[in-house]
């Protein structure tokens, strides 16, 4: 669509795993919508070489290996975009996340704390890395929009989402205290979008997952957002339109995060124990 609301807008989008991934769905929707853009992953990731089939659905959009836990990697992420893209950028959507803790099954009160550590530069430290370097490079177009994917459970518990709840609030902590610093300086937003749980790979790593997306598709009155509809919100976050929203955490959730009672949900657990 060469008159999308993204005509002419160029960015970078973290995180396409697979065409169940959220970031794989901004992608193709970006790309409609008229941007160009630089597809990036860990190196690990890009074995299967699902992007490729990715990256030609986007107008043979580049891809570019990135270990967002490498200071190096970021870097040259950031300076090959540049060049590639042919300036600065408008937008970069961060749709990273990873626990080690989890993926080894450690219950929360017996963390390795090796692991906490990879979890937490990879799932959080790594958005700062990201913003900092960008920061550094002066690569944000003034008026820009910087997006990160996080989950309610950096405000409330879920016991088998565990370290990530805290990976999540340090994560949503510097979309603030960066943010502040971008829109003070260069014009540029920086948000997180609380999404609901979705059936993805990272998704489904989570201990008890089928249960808990059926609890908050049962509470929440519009039910689960899917990746696709998660896409959509992206896509209206890096256009003109949301011009002056910033340093947000912004629930993207069919209303889970501010319902209290639901009798759906009385309905599921009978079905369940059934
Ligand atoms: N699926 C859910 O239920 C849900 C809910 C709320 C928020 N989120 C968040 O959405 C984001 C995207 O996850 P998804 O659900 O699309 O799953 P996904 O598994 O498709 O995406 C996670 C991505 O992180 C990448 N990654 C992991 N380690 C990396 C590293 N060292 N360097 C670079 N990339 C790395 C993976 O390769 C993968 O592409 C994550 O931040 C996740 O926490 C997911």
């Amino acid at each position: 669509m060469a008159n999308g609301i993204l005509k002419g807008k160029t960015g970078i989008i973290f995180g396409a795993l697979n065409d169940k991934s959220i970031a794989w769905q901004v992608a193709l929707k970006a790309h409609a919508e008229g941007a160009r853009f630089v597809l990036t992953n860990a190196p690990i990731a890009m074995r299967m070489g699902e992007i490729n089939n990715l990256a030609a659905a986007c107008g043979n959009a580049k891809i570019v290996p990135c270990d967002v836990s490498k200071n190096e990697d970021m870097e040259n992420l950031v300076n090959q975009s540049l060049e590639i893209l042919g300036g600065k950028i408008d937008f970069v959507l961060h749709s990273v996340g990873m626990s080690l803790n989890i993926r080894k099954g450690k219950d929360y009160t017996n963390l390795d704390y090796k692991f906490m550590h990879d979890t937490l530069d990879i799932s959080s430290i790594s958005f700062h890395r990201l913003m900092q370097t960008l920061w550094n490079k002066d690569a944000m177009k003034d008026w820009g929009s910087i997006v990160a994917l996080t989950y309610i459970g950096a405000q409330r518990v879920f016991p088998d989402y565990h370290e990530m709840g805290d990976a999540k609030s340090l994560l949503e902590s510097y979309a603030r205290s960066f943010g502040y610093r971008f829109g003070k300086d260069k014009k540029v937003r920086v948000n997180t979008i609380s999404q609901s749980p979705t059936m993805t790979t990272a998704g489904s790593g989570v201990k008890g997952f089928g249960d808990f997306y059926d609890y908050a598709e049962a509470l929440s009155p519009l039910g689960n957002a899917s990746a696709d509809e998660c896409a959509d919100y992206c896509i209206s976050l890096f256009s003109d339109y949301t011009r002056k929203v910033t340093m947000q955490n912004l629930f993207h959730d069919g209303g889970f995060s501010f319902t209290g009672f639901s009798y759906d949900v009385f309905k599921l657990l009978d079905k369940k124990a059934e």
